[in-house]
């Protein structure tokens, strides 16, 4: 019996040595210089051991040691042969002009029993996608952001309320003041929804908005599966929302959604698109590509509020933390700030959009920190017609469902595009220094038509926060707060390892 055993380890340990050796040959047997990969873990050990996020993970092939002149580097996703690409060029053919062969991003979850996950605007995959990205747009038009403006003035102001709750002199949680303000202005733009996190410490909104990003054991595994193997989304059944989570989401749009229909009442948001594409549905059901039932229409909410709440609150939280640490900027914003509100409560949508100073702030944030911190497509090579290579930098044909990934992180840490790239520095944008920049070089929303589809938005709310925060104002550091930012290793997107505290103080007048 045991030597029966033994023979059966020595066998499956060949077999395992065979398959692995193969499996990682991918790069060498193509000619294309890639990562020495470790067994099973292939290039990924610091990820899978929970050492460094995934986005970070990404820089790290980005910048690896020896392909500083190369277009792309070969590298294992464990097992998983991926390319991440470097040359700018390349990275505008994947994302534009190649991108009918780049429709899809790589992560998935489980597309039998993860319906919130799988059918949402950022997972679905083509031709889904693309109907779904249509019917929704509209949502975003400046038209209809200006509609909504007035709501969003009056967070803006709730936001100036809780500063000053707070008191001058108070040490605040950063993070966790913008947050609320992000969770409440969604919640009211997109779903007509007073989610009350600002006013209310235990709101129920704000408590699943941040549960979501909250990472446990079970959740980090799911999270690795649906980043790096997503092959094994159905298999080990992951899920993008805990249980309670999509409890609380579902119950919350089913109410709205039925709510709007029995009042009739029009608000020329989300719930309205929402509603329009459930009546198309029914009108016509062989026309889309997905059944839309209840559980369709709530994955797209719950994408928005995800998507939506936590990019922009960490743009606030780190202009934020840069600015208490450049006093000097943060005067400037104000002068700008005061210039622009002159005695008015409100500034209009139009005014703040011409508030130079605040856009060249807000896009050096997001320059030094792109909140998604790097950008993924899935290579879709057609079964006959002309196939996607990498001409000119070499011959090889990308095989179908192939992984490419490009690091936003390190494109934007790179000294050849942005000198000095760990200073802050808004002069940047400064339209007098335009010619000195790249914006090729500039991607926090990601390229092409799969980019966000809330970059005006988010812009927005995040500029709102911060003008109506820094009106009245300062913020200062403290014995609290951190030297340098290390990343959480467990978020799936930018943020710091520890509380970003400030001190508060009331700007005398
Ligand atoms: C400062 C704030 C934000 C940042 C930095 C940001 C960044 C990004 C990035 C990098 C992507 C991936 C783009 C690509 O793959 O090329 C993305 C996609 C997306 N974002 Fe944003 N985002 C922000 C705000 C928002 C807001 C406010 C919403 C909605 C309310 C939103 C909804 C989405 C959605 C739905 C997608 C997927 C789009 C698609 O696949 O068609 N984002 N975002």
């Amino acid at each position: 019996m045991s030597l029966e055993l033994l023979l059966l380890g020595a066998t499956l340990a060949v077999v395992f040595y065979i398959w692995q050796r193969r499996a990682f040959g991918f790069w060498q047997r193509h000619g294309v210089k890639f990562i020495r990969p470790i067994p099973l873990l292939g290039c990924t050990r610091e990820f899978l051991t929970a050492r460094v996020p995934f986005f970070e993970q990404i820089q790290k092939f980005h910048e690896a040691p020896g392909f500083e002149k190369e277009p792309f580097v070969g590298v294992y996703m464990a097992y998983r042969p991926a390319l991440v690409i470097r040359d700018l060029d390349l990275i505008k053919t994947v994302m534009i002009k190649k991108f009918q062969y780049f429709n899809n991003r790589v992560l998935q979850t489980d597309p039998h029993n993860d319906a919130l996950g799988y059918n949402n605007l950022f997972f679905a995959r083509s031709p889904a996608w693309r109907e779904l990205r249509t019917t929704i747009s509209p949502v975003f038009t400046t038209g209809k952001i200006k509609q909504m403006y007035p709501l969003m003035v009056k967070i803006g102001k709730n936001l100036e309320d809780s500063a000053e709750r707070l008191g001058s002199g108070s040490s605040v949680q950063v993070k966790d003041l913008c947050a609320r303000f992000t969770t409440d202005l969604i919640a009211t733009i997109a779903f007509g929804l007073e989610a009350n996190a600002l006013q209310n410490a235990s709101s129920e909104f704000f408590y699943h908005n941040k549960a979501i990003f909250a990472v446990t054991l079970r959740r980090a595994i799911d999270f690795a599966i649906i980043f790096m193997l997503p092959a094994f989304a159905s298999l080990a059944r992951v899920k993008l929302f805990s249980k309670e989570t999509t409890k609380f989401i579902r119950s919350s749009i089913n109410y709205v959604l039925a709510e709007r229909e029995r009042t009739g009442q029009k608000r020329n948001d989300l719930v309205d698109i929402l509603l329009a594409l459930k009546r198309e549905a029914a009108a016509n059901p062989q026309k889309l590509s997905t059944p839309v039932d209840l559980d369709y229409l709530v994955a797209q909410a719950a994408i928005f509020q995800t998507a939506g709440f936590e990019t922009s609150s960490s743009t606030m939280t780190l202009t934020l933390y840069e600015l208490a640490r450049n006093e000097a900027l943060q005067d400037r914003l104000r002068q700008e700030i005061t210039d622009y509100f002159g005695d008015e409560e409100h500034i209009s949508y139009e005014r703040i959009q011409e508030m130079a100073y605040l856009s060249q702030v807000v896009n050096e944030t997001l320059r030094k920190y792109p909140i998604v911190g790097y950008i993924e497509r899935e290579c879709s090579q057609p079964a006959e017609g002309e196939r996607f290579t990498l001409e000119p930098f070499h011959n090889m044909e990308l095989p179908h469902g192939m992984s490419i990934y490009m690091s936003t992180l390190a494109v934007h840490r790179d000294p050849q595009y942005w000198p000095e790239p760990d200073k802050f520095d808004p002069e940047r944008f400064d339209p007098a220094n335009r010619d000195k920049l790249n914006m090729d070089a500039y991607m926090p929303f990601g390229v092409g038509p799969r980019n966000c589809i809330g970059m005006r938005l988010g812009l927005l709310q995040s500029k709102l926060g911060l003008v109506h925060l820094l009106r009245n104002h300062r913020v200062h550091t403290c014995d609290q707060t951190v030297k340098k930012i290390e990343w959480a290793a467990t978020s799936p997107v930018i943020a710091s390892k520890h509380d970003i505290v400030l001190r508060l103080e009331k700007v005398s007048v």
